[in-house]
């Protein structure tokens, strides 16, 4: 791995992959190549002439911009697509043309100021380029920073732009990256959603024009997730040239996909320019948040394995990020906000009998909240469902031999809740007008510092008062209505994000003074699931939807980007909730456990018989649970394709293979099942019989031809000697 500087050209690479951009004669970033590796040295960059519209280097009308490849396009007179960064001057004038000032090569990567990002442990992990551009007239000095990775086809980029002006900047549109793709012949893929049908896998072509994704919804969104892959034409699960940009933000982001008129690609990740502005005083810097840039030589399987191991070991931190997850039963859907605590502690002794780890007590146990039209900001018991208080409650769940976990919505404010009489203006509202309302809540203004001390405080309370293992933080709506009352009118454009450096704040605060506790985020399932808060809690709730057929078209599109360590998913009761489909026990406990694993039904209502299922079931997880946690994930049959999904987990000479059927097919073909990532010289053990990976791999695992609707299987392996 390394960064050199020769001949002008930049490299950044490992044994793998190329990054080439080169420094013209004018000083400025011409992006040359990214891919697999090569001779970087050899690379010449392509001047011709082209239309006269095109403004151009005076005296030279070979070089414009507005035709070149770039590294980060700054608004500035001859480009005139879309910038990666657009500054507003004192005089109102939007030109700046900042070109290399100058750059510098370190050791292991760089930091982020208040946002999340990718970490190494040891410097020896990763290199970092950063490269100072200035425009001596606007005074706008940016710096781009590169960390390439010795053992992943990883390459990380934030921009940091800076006033050295003595005067007050706006920035009205900052990216974290930019590439210039030398051509359009790609297809995109994107994961696209609403509540309950979060990250569905779409693949379109790249056309001409614009086309991309956004988020104007305050969060990153069930509606699209902030990230998007590139793909060859002919690339497939495990062939092929991939590329994936995944953007560490939970907040409004955009993706641009621009096809310019001589037909090369520009791709952009970052703060969606949409209602955003930024300004710097003297000397101030603004830092964008960071862009997870994945190449893959091998199809979309390899690039979802680098991210799954960036992620899993790189971007989730503390105690949990390698420890073994508890199997959770969670009574949101057992009770809604109807229950007590005799009924909530006949649920935990059931919970016990089946093997199950850990009870989380979810919506209605603070205030007056026995529905969702109030309380949320005050985090007080109501003692007429738990007269012993949450500590009285986590005890006896304690004794009773499972670990005790609480659901808060920190976030949110309830019009009607003592918080919001107190304090009108920390809700998220334009004064005189009257705040839109969803799910009967408004959203706490987290650009305010006095907000964020109070929610650290009143949520930090109830954790350090009752032996709380486990917190689900969730998040219930959208933001509409922005607008701080802390922040004058000039610097509105300022809230949204403010936000989210603020949220970001809160959950730094409350994960660092509370290491012991498991925190899994939500969004009225999932829709806040991003890299972002994966810095902070290391598992978060996949979706509401809880119907099993439905969750393996989710949990595949979620693990383009997301380790299954990440991913939570519950065993519910049938009819399902959300859909009202009915599937077997063993379809529902076979797809949770494809992830990390919970059940989320009233365990009372079970009969015998399911008891005995579910005892199992779990018993059986707690012997897997290890290689989905920990193990690469491969990929078989694709549920968006056809009727059957299947992946696996391999970990150290072990995996779990996991094959569902949707709708059973009379007389159907006879089909085999072609296993990936095992050793070919190896032999494995499956219920007994030996057979070597190369006949798994290659000829595959010949498949039940009288399949029942929603039938599945777990398939376990288990290394066993050499051909
Ligand atoms: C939405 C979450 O996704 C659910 O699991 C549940 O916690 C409810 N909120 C509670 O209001």
């Amino acid at each position: 791995m390394g960064i050199t500087f020769q001949n002008n050209i930049f490299h950044l690479f490992n044994d793998d992959m190329s990054y080439c951009f080169m420094l013209s004669k004018y000083n400025d970033l011409l992006h040359l190549y990214w891919g697999k590796r090569l001779a970087a040295e050899e690379l010449e960059m392509f001047f011709c002439p082209r239309a006269s519209f095109s403004a151009y280097e005076e005296n030279d009308g070979y070089y414009s911009l507005d035709v070149l490849p770039q590294e980060y396009p700054v608004f500035g007179g001859q480009d005139l697509r879309t910038p990666a960064c657009e500054v507003i001057l004192p005089d109102g004038s939007r030109i700046s043309q900042p070109r290399y000032k100058d750059h510098k090569i370190t050791n292991g990567k760089y930091k982020m100021n208040g946002l999340p990002a990718v970490y190494t442990e040891d410097d020896s992990e990763a290199q970092t380029l950063e490269v100072t551009l200035e425009d001596e007239q606007s005074c706008a000095e940016i710096t781009l920073y590169y960390t390439v990775f010795e053992n992943r086809n990883v390459i990380c980029r934030k921009s940091v732009i800076r006033n050295k002006s003595s005067q007050q900047l706006s920035i009205k549109q900052a990216y974290s990256m930019s590439v210039d793709f030398n051509d359009m012949d790609f297809n995109y893929l994107h994961l696209h959603g609403a509540w309950a049908r979060e990250r569905h896998m779409d693949v379109e072509k790249i056309h001409k024009g614009y086309q991309g994704i956004e988020s104007k919804r305050g969060a990153s969104s069930a509606a699209e997730n902030p990230f998007v892959a590139l793909l060859r034409p002919c690339a497939t699960e495990d062939f092929g040239d991939v590329y994936g940009f995944s953007l560490v933000y939970s907040g409004n982001f955009k993706i641009n996909l621009e096809v310019e008129q001589y037909g090369t690609l520009r791709v952009q990740a970052g703060i969606n320019p949409f209602g955003f502005a930024w300004s710097l005083k003297e000397g101030e810097q603004f830092e964008t948040p960071e862009t997870v840039m994945v190449y893959s030589g091998s199809g979309l399987g390899e690039m979802s394995r680098t991210y799954h191991d960036l992620y899993r070991t790189r971007i989730c931190r503390g105690k949990f990020r390698d420890a073994v997850r508890p199997v959770l039963v969670n009574n949101w859907e057992a009770t809604y906000f109807d229950f007590n605590e005799e009924k909530i502690l006949d649920i935990v002794d059931i919970a016990a009998q089946l093997g199950i780890e850990l009870f989380v007590l979810d919506d209605g146990w603070f205030g007056k909240r026995n529905s969702d039209t109030c309380s949320l900001g005050d985090w007080v018991v109501n003692k007429e469902k738990l007269p012993n208080g949450i500590d009285g409650l986590a005890d006896k769940v304690n004794q009773k031999g499972l670990q005790f976990g609480l659901w808060f919505e920190p976030e949110m404010i309830s019009p009607d809740s003592d918080l919001y009489r107190k304090h009108p203006d920390w809700a998220i509202r334009i004064p005189g007008r009257e705040p839109h309302k969803a799910r009967n809540q408004l959203i706490l203004d987290l650009s305010r510092n006095d907000v964020c001390d109070y929610v650290i405080s009143s949520v930090g309370d109830i954790l350090a008062n009752a032996n709380i293992q486990y917190v689900k933080w969730d998040m219930n709506r959208n933001m509409t209505d922005i607008y701080s009352s802390a922040l004058p009118a000039e610097r509105q454009g300022e809230a949204a994000h403010r936000y989210i450096l603020g949220l970001y704040r809160i959950m730094d605060a409350l994960t660092s003074a509370f290491p012991d506790i498991l925190f899994e985020g939500c969004s009225g399932g999932g829709a806040r699931f991003d890299p972002g808060i994966l810095y902070y809690m290391p598992q978060i709730w996949c979706s509401d939807d809880t119907d099993a057929a439905e969750r393996m078209y989710i949990q595949y599109g979620t693990s383009m980007v997301y380790p299954a360590s990440c991913v939570t998913g519950h065993v519910s009761a049938v009819p399902n909730h959300q859909v009202g489909r009915t599937t077997p026990f063993k379809l529902r406990g076979d797809v949770a456990s494809s992830c990390m694993m919970g059940y989320e039904l009233d365990l009372t209502k079970m009969t015998e018989e399911e008891k005995q299922q579910a005892r199992q079931h779990i018993a059986e997880y707690k012997e897997i649970r290890e290689i989905v946690q920990r193990g690469e994930l491969y990929r078989l049959l694709n549920p968006f394709e056809g009727n059957n999904t299947a992946w696996m987990y391999v970990y150290k000479g072990e995996a779990a293979v996991f094959y569902f059927c949707k709708m059973a097919s009379p007389n159907a073909p006879l089909r085999r099942l072609k296993l990936k990532g095992l050793d070919p010289k190896k032999q494995y053990q499956i219920d007994g019989k030996t057979y070597s990976g190369s006949t798994l791999m290659y000829y595959g695992l010949l498949l039940p031809v009288n399949e029942t609707d929603y039938a599945s299987m777990v398939i376990r392996l288990k290394e066993c000697g050499t051909n």
